[in-house]
């Protein structure tokens, strides 16, 4: 009978074993046997909340979000109402992540919660899937970041040589943007962009710079990263209170008249559209082995710093749509690509434009570090099931971080800076995060049916109801989103198949070998009863 764990073919049990669950007390178990270093406590995790969360969504795209003309999909002046339904999205996501972050404090996120309710293939895809959200994502925020400092550095010319201050566009860029600036520009992409073997090259340098210098910040440790982000996190909120306390002098309500030019579609596409500026809260849960307290610690981590995100992106929202028109007509190009700072240079207050680059630059370094930081975690969790191989889980001997893990991400990420469309990316960093939102939703409802008993230090209010809505309300942003993104929309099953194709190639057959506690457990307990001659 034991056999059958060794055989990785389809046998009558194979529903039951790639839905096979893993106990909550053993995952406990393992990590206080192979735990990182706890280091975090509840102000560390807010700090690195913050820091995950406001990046290139409100310094950049919540440009395209506000842009109300016509010929855009934007909400216009209703951005403020967008920016609310996308908080609403989350913060169902947001406590159903606190339940389980303070009943199973261990690292790995959605993935290990995943484990504990749907099983090992579930798990798997949602390990998987949490890559894109991470890795993809952080692709999109490296290739945001490069911008913004090219973007810097221009405005040095006069005092920093050519080569730094206006770089060949080819390394500056990913191969789609390259050619679309070029063709803008009137030149053919091909007269430019170098080719090797008959390729197009184009390597994102400074992408590539700040991905190794992020990777090494992160080897040396938790809680320097955490010293890090502080840092950044007080630069990129002191930047954004200059912008709303400077801004709303110049607010004139008349640019808030008609208040949603392009109707409830607009106000829907501006809530996908910001989602992204949302997204790194669910990032904290992956640090649970790292925190001093998690039980009580991660849900005031967690809501606290989407709280203390909402409040800042609604006042954003007042003082841009207030400031600049963007009702039924259309937004300066400029003005898509660096609204805040745009704004600061339409009112006269150059200085501050300045300032609120360097905050940008800021916000999005530190989206970066916990990013990576939270990919590596995952993938550490997933290494510890064997669903990649253990080898990648040694610790550093010194810094006791996952520095192969921590590698590994870079190594991808710099592959994807090489080879993707960045807009591509972070549209399948949305498509990822709504997956696992809805997962973690679905999770809590079983877990309370399953293991109603399991102490919960922090409880989803009105449960089913709360968990339902953050299905209803990610499930749905996600289906509407899908009928614009036509290249994503086809790209996130293939990324989904393959992941299937590789959990069975690997996964599958490595969980039927004895090296995993959770199936060893099992044929232990059937060879005790082939010993005592005893049928199941
Ligand atoms: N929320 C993060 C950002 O806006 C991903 O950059």
């Amino acid at each position: 009978m034991a056999k059958l764990y060794h055989r990785p073919t389809l046998t009558k049990n194979f529903l039951k074993q790639i839905t096979k669950v893993k106990n909550p007390d053993a995952m406990l178990e393992e990590a206080k046997l192979e735990g990182l270093e706890k280091t975090l406590g509840v102000w560390d995790l807010i700090i690195l909340g913050v820091g995950a969360i406001i990046g290139s969504g409100i310094f950049a795209v919540v440009g395209i979000a506000a842009a109300g003309g016509a010929e855009s999909t934007g909400a216009g002046p209703a951005l403020m109402i967008s920016m609310v339904v996308a908080a609403v999205a989350c913060i169902f996501s947001a406590l159903c992540y606190s339940e389980f972050a303070s009943m199973i404090p261990v690292a790995g996120g959605a993935y290990t919660y995943t484990f504990a309710t749907l099983g090992e293939f579930a798990a798997w895809m949602v390990g998987w899937i949490l890559m894109l959200e991470y890795a993809i994502g952080y692709i999109a925020v490296a290739c945001a970041w490069s911008n913004y400092v090219v973007n810097f550095l221009k405005g040095f010319e006069a005092y920093l040589p050519a080569w730094l201050a206006n770089p060949p566009v080819y390394l500056v860029n990913d191969f789609k943007s390259a050619s679309g600036i070029l063709t803008d520009s009137g030149i053919d992409p091909g007269s430019v962009i170098p080719t090797v073997l008959g390729v197009p090259v184009c390597v994102n340098i400074p992408a590539i710079l700040i991905i190794l210098a992020i990777t090494m910040i992160l080897i040396k440790g938790t809680k320097n990263s955490a010293k890090m982000a502080t840092v950044m996190v007080i630069i990129k909120l002191a930047v954004i209170a200059l912008f709303i306390t400077a801004g709303a002098f110049y607010v004139q309500p008349e640019n808030w008249v008609p208040f949603a030019p392009n109707g409830m579609r607009g106000i829907f596409m501006g809530a996908f559209i910001i989602f992204f500026a949302y997204i790194g809260f669910d990032a904290l849960a992956t640090t649970a082995e790292e925190c001093k307290n998690p039980q009580k610690d991660l849900p005031v981590g967690i809501i606290g710093s989407l709280a203390v995100t909402t409040v800042v992106y609604v006042l954003v929202a007042l003082v841009l749509t207030g400031v600049q028109p963007t009702s039924g007509v259309s937004v300066p190009a400029e003005f898509l690509k660096a609204p805040m700072a745009f704004i600061m240079n339409a009112v006269g207050m150059n200085w501050a434009a300045g300032l609120i680059s360097v905050g940008s630059i800021a916000g999005l370094t530190s989206v970066l570090l916990v990013l990576q930081m939270a990919a590596a975690r995952i993938l550490y969790a997933m290494s510890r099931d064997n669903f990649i191989s253990n080898k990648f889980q040694k610790l550093h001997p010194k810094f006791h971080t996952p520095h192969i893990l921590t590698w590994t991400v870079a190594f991808v990420a710099i592959v994807g800076i090489l080879t993707l469309d960045i807009n591509v990316a972070a549209e399948l960093c949305n498509f990822g995060t709504f997956t696992s939102f809805i997962v973690v939703c679905v999770a809590v409802l079983i877990l309370r049916k399953t293991d109603p008993k399991r102490p919960r230090p922090f409880k989803v209010p009105f449960s089913p109801l709360f968990p339902a809505l953050g299905i209803v309300c990610c499930g749905g942003l996600m289906i509407y989103s899908m009928q614009f993104l036509t290249t994503s929309s086809l790209l996130f099953p293939i990324w989904l198949g393959l992941g299937a194709l590789i959990y069975f190639h690997y996964g599958y057959k490595k969980n039927r070998k004895y090296d995993n506690k959770v199936h060893a457990e099992k044929v232990e307990h059937k060879k005790q009863l082939k010993k005592t001659g005893s049928k199941k």
